[in-house]
């Protein structure tokens, strides 16, 4: 495929743009398709892309509608759960994603040839931008720039850009991104999917496994990181629903950020995993959960 480049261009957002309002998923959706509807250049799309989801990332309600459509997913199909995408749009060439990153994981430099835009929703990644460099060990490239985004900051990228995308701390990180060229990278596509000039091209291949591998417990700790520090009842409820999803490890880690907010439930749920632990472990967590539940009652 032949391969065409401009100077990177991801370019970073820090507070410097005025935000719509407050957006929960489902607004952030009907936004996002109204803004590729009506721009008519890639560079309208992606800064008003940007701006909108600049906005839902400030937004307790939207982390929370984010974290509720993973879970609802995984409900659904827990053992075969791939992480499917919060929303694709096939007319409007689009799709929302969710990402969980292992620590210290690092992708292969890219060519992305159509838009997107991404923002951190917890955690941290290192994005690195690349130059063409022929003759450059080992994929003729040479790094441009790098540097981190927090959670809450927005990144996006005028096509064609090469980057790669690194977590470089020791816990999950989570990206939300929205992916223009929804057709020619997602084999959806009708006509010749190689030859899109809309597709991603890999330097020198995506390195899939360890993204996927493990990726239930991994979302579910890192989905449980961002309802713990969030309060509230819709929070507690999910932290709950964590719980029923996760093995053992998610359940004990579930129960611990519920002792903070509801004992009664904590006491419960632990009762409940007792009763998948072996001895010793079941009697001592059993002896807990009768515990936790008589500070409830007042004993
Ligand atoms: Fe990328």
């Amino acid at each position: 495929m032949s391969q065409t480049l401009g100077k990177p261009s991801f370019s970073l957002f820090r507070g410097k743009e005025t935000p719509v309002t407050g957006l929960d998923l489902n607004a952030l959706i009907a936004a996002v398709d109204e803004r590729v509807r009506s721009s008519q250049t890639e560079r309208g799309r992606v800064m008003g892309t940007r701006a909108i989801l600049v906005d839902a990332l400030r937004r307790e309600d939207f982390l929370l509608d984010c974290v509720e459509c993973i879970l609802v997913t995984m409900s659904r199909l827990l053992a075969g759960w791939a992480n499917p995408p919060l929303h694709a749009n096939l007319e409007l060439d689009y799709a929302i994603r969710l990402l969980y990153w292992p620590p210290h994981y690092e992708n292969n430099p890219h060519q992305h040839n159509s838009w997107t835009v991404t923002g951190v929703l917890h955690n941290q990644i290192r994005v690195t931008t690349y130059d063409l460099c022929p003759g450059a060990s080992p994929v003729g490239l040479s790094v441009a720039k790098s540097f981190e985004c927090a959670a809450g900051e927005v990144g996006s990228i005028l096509s064609p850009c090469i980057h790669s995308v690194s977590n470089p701390t020791p816990s999950v990180s989570v990206t939300l991104h929205v992916f223009s060229g929804l057709a020619a990278n997602s084999g959806v596509s009708e006509g010749d999917e190689e030859s899109d000039p809309k597709r991603t091209v890999w330097y020198p291949s995506p390195l899939k496994g360890r993204f996927h591998r493990d990726v239930v417990p991994r979302a579910l700790t890192a989905n449980l990181a961002i309802l713990s520090r969030i309060t509230g009842r819709r929070s507690t409820a999910l932290l709950e629903k964590v719980f029923d999803l996760g093995d053992t490890r998610i359940k004990l880690a579930s129960v611990k950020a519920l002792c903070g907010r509801d004992v009664a439930s904590a006491a419960c749920r632990l009762a409940q995993l007792s009763e998948l632990c072996p001895e010793p472990d079941r009697s001592r967590l059993s002896d807990l959960s009768h515990k936790l539940a008589s500070t409830v009652d007042g004993g």
